[in-house]
């Protein structure tokens, strides 16, 4: 029995990026002010929020490809750091959003699947090698013929299964999907969706899974997390989210969501929100969307609220909701 609730335990994390904005002048960007939240193993945490809220930095700081400037991760209970990160890397994978891009065009199917293994030393003959890629291949419903193709004669959909059977290949327990279907016609998407999930019932793996869109979320996820300007909003559990929102930002990404049911769409008075949002090189004092929030106060602009228990594990983050 596994010592720890929680395979991902994320605490206070803080990616502060240093940006030039003078001769002399370097001002810290904070792409990621903050951000706690655990996953349990097996579950899917979904993160949404719009384009530069921070998502992608937070599951790259996760993985050690950008360095945390404060916070603490554990993972199976422990903490990780540069020390160890070599060590569990192979225990944590990242699928990319653009297949087009993430996955080298001049490389064969089965070396792309193979080069973990490669670096990783996982097999004992060639023989061996090609087993596992074909496996693999198989997991991600690839044909075995398709091996010695090359990723630029397949459609998105196909690299995008290319690019979750290499990260599969090292045997990880914890998979941060950034945006996967992101670039996929609509028609793929459901079923690139579907094949993370049922590899999640085959192999018990956990995500952290990155999107825009709550409708994507909302299907593979346990629970959401909201994020807006480098912090969590608000975090539930996907249908508590869906059906009682209360964070006022959460509110406007769900109404900004299609509403097939005309009654519901009716009731469900479309909220706009006003502005842009700020820079993070600029932050607003206080709570980082006072600026656009019609329930904002003096307190507002004096402190961030915190996220606080609303009941069942329901957290949000707002002095006035
Ligand atoms: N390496 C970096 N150096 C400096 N600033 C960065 C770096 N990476 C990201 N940023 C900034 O951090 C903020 C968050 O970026 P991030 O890519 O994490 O957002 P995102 O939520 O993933 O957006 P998108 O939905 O467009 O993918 C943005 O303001 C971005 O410009
Ligand atoms: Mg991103």
């Amino acid at each position: 029995m596994a010592d720890y609730e929680y395979l991902v335990e994320v605490n206070d994390l803080q990616m502060h990026f240093p940006v030039k904005t003078g001769f002399f002048k370097k001002t810290p960007l904070k792409a990621v002010d903050g951000v706690s939240f655990n996953i349990k193993p097996g579950e899917t945490l979904g993160l949404v929020g719009e384009s530069g809220c921070g998502k992608t930095t937070v599951g790259r700081t996760l993985l050690h490809l950008y360095e945390p400037t404060g916070g603490t991760f554990k993972f199976k209970g422990e903490e990780v750091t540069s020390k160890n990160i070599g060590r569990l890397r192979k225990e944590m994978q990242m699928v990319f959003q653009d297949p087009y891009s993430s996955l080298n065009p001049r490389m064969t199917v089965e070396d792309i699947i193979g080069e973990p293994l490669d670096v990783h030393h996982l097999y004992e003959s060639k023989e061996d090698r090609r087993e596992q890629v074909l496996h693999l291949m198989e997991l991600v419903g690839l044909n075995a013929e398709h091996a010695t193709r090359y990723a630029h004669e397949f459609s998105g959909g196909q690299r995008q299964r290319i690019g979750i059977a290499r990260a599969l290949a090292v045997h990880p327990s914890f998979i941060v999907c950034d945006e996967p279907v992101s670039a996929l016609d609509v028609s793929i998407q459901a079923q690139v969706i579907n094949m993370f999930e049922e590899l999640q019932e085959k192999l018990g793996v956990t995500y952290l899974f990155i999107a825009h869109d709550l409708l994507v979320v909302h299907h593979i996820s346990d629970r959401i997390a909201v994020m807006y300007l480098g912090r969590i909003v608000e975090i539930a559990d996907a249908d508590e989210l869906n059906e009682n929102p209360i964070h006022p930002y959460t509110l406007s990404l769900l109404s900004a969501v299609c509403v097939p049911d005309p009654i519901k769409a009716k009731a469900n008075k479309r909220i706009i929100l006003e502005g842009d949002v700020p820079s993070p090189l600029n932050m607003p004092s206080g709570c980082p969307f006072r600026t656009r929030c019609r329930y904002a106060t003096e307190q507002c602009a004096q402190e961030a609220p915190s996220l606080t228990d609303r009941g069942n594990g329901h957290m949000v983050a707002c002095w006035n909701k």
